[in-house]
C-alpha cells in the first residue's frame, strides 16, 4: 500500500465552524462599515481598542496590522537602540524573533524549559550581558510565562520585558492576564489565531503613556525618519483596514468561547506529549 492511500490530511481548525456561529455579527460589522465608509483608524478600531485594553486589563491598546509588527512598534517605542540586544527564546516561532531585528535590534536566543516549552528565567540570567535593552517572554501555546521571575530581572538590570502574546489571547498566570504582564505586549489577529480577524491584524497593549504616545506616532507614520517606517506602516494599513471592518470585534465578545471550543478539541496525544 502507498503512502497516500494510508495517510489523510488533519485539519488544523475548521473556522468556518467558529464563524457560523457570529455570522450575523460579522456581516452586521461589515456591512456598518461599508455603509460609513469608514475604512482605517476608523471608529470600529477605536471601540476594539478599547475593549481589548479592558480584556487584557490594560490602559492603552494600539491596532496595528499583524504581530510581527506589534513586536517591532513595541520594541521601538520602549526605546531599544539599533544594535542593542534582546534576548529571545529559541524555541517559539520567528516572528518573535523578527519584530526586535526590523526594529534595529540584535535578537539573542536563550533556552527554554523543557517541561512546558517556556522562556527559562535561568537561561535569560545567564543570557543577559550590558548590551541587553530586552527580554521576550513568549506565551506560547496558550500558557502565560511566570511574570515574576522575569520581572525581577528586567526590574534588576533596568532592561524591558515584552511579552508576545501572540498565542495567547486570554491567557493569565494567577491572577497575572496575559498582555498586562510586560512593559508593552504584542498579539496577533491573524486569522488562525485565538481571535483571528479578517487578515492581518495585531494590537500593542501598555499601562505605560509614553509608550502608548510613541506606539500611536509609529502607526501613524508621525517620525522623522520615513524611510525606516514605510515598508512597515503599508503593512499595518492592511491590518487596521481588517480590524476595521470589524471582523476582530465581532469575534471579541466571543473570544473565551472561541478558546473553550479549541480546548475541547484539542486531543491529549497532542497537548501532553508525556501521555
Ligand atoms: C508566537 C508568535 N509570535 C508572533 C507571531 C506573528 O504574528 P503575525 O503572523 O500576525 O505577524 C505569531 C504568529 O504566528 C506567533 O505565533
Amino acid at each position: 500500500m502507498s503512502t497516500s492511500e494510508t495517510t489523510s490530511a488533519v485539519p488544523f481548525v475548521d473556522l468556518s465552524i467558529m464563524h457560523g456561529e457570529i455570522q450575523s455579527e460579522i456581516d452586521a460589522a461589515i456591512a456598518g462599515t461599508i455603509e460609513r465608509g469608514d475604512f482605517i483608524l476608523g471608529a470600529e478600531v477605536e471601540r476594539f481598542e478599547a475593549d481589548f485594553a479592558g480584556y487584557c486589563g490594560v490602559r492603552h491598546a494600539i491596532g496595528v496590522g499583524s504581530g510581527t509588527a506589534a513586536l517591532q512598534i513595541a520594541t521601538l517605542a520602549l526605546g531599544v537602540e539599533p544594535g542593542a540586544e534582546v534576548i529571545v527564546p529559541a524555541h517559539t516561532y520567528i516572528a518573535s524573533a523578527l519584530g526586535p531585528l526590523h526594529a534595529g535590534a540584535v535578537p539573542v536566543f536563550c533556552e527554554v524549559d523543557e517541561a512546558t516549552g517556556l522562556i527559562d528565567p535561568g537561561a535569560v540570567a545567564a543570557t543577559i550581558t550590558e548590551r541587553t535593552a530586552a527580554i521576550v517572554a513568549v506565551h506560547l501555546y496558550g500558557q502565560a510565562c511566570d511574570p515574576a521571575p522575569l520581572r525581577a530581572l528586567a526590574d534588576r538590570h533596568g532592561i524591558a520585558l515584552i511579552e508576545d502574546a501572540a498565542q495567547a489571547h486570554g491567557a493569565s498566570f494567577g491572577d497575572a492576564r496575559a498582555g498586562s504582564i510586560g512593559d508593552a505586549a504584542c498579539f496577533s489577529f491573524y486569522p488562525s489565531k485565538n481571535l483571528g480577524a479578517f487578515g492581518d491584524g495585531g494590537m500593542v497593549c501598555t499601562d505605560d503613556d509614553a509608550v502608548a504616545d510613541l506606539g500611536e506616532d509609529l502607526v501613524d507614520n508621525d517620525v522623522s525618519d520615513r524611510d525606516q517606517f514605510e515598508a512597515r506602516l503599508a503593512e499595518a494599513d492592511a491590518g487596521i483596514e481588517a480590524a476595521a471592518r470589524g471582523m476582530a470585534s465581532g469575534e471579541l465578545a466571543s473570544c473565551p468561547a472561541t478558546c473553550a471550543y479549541r480546548g475541547g478539541c484539542a486531543h491529549p496525544s497532542i497537548c501532553r506529549l508525556e501521555a
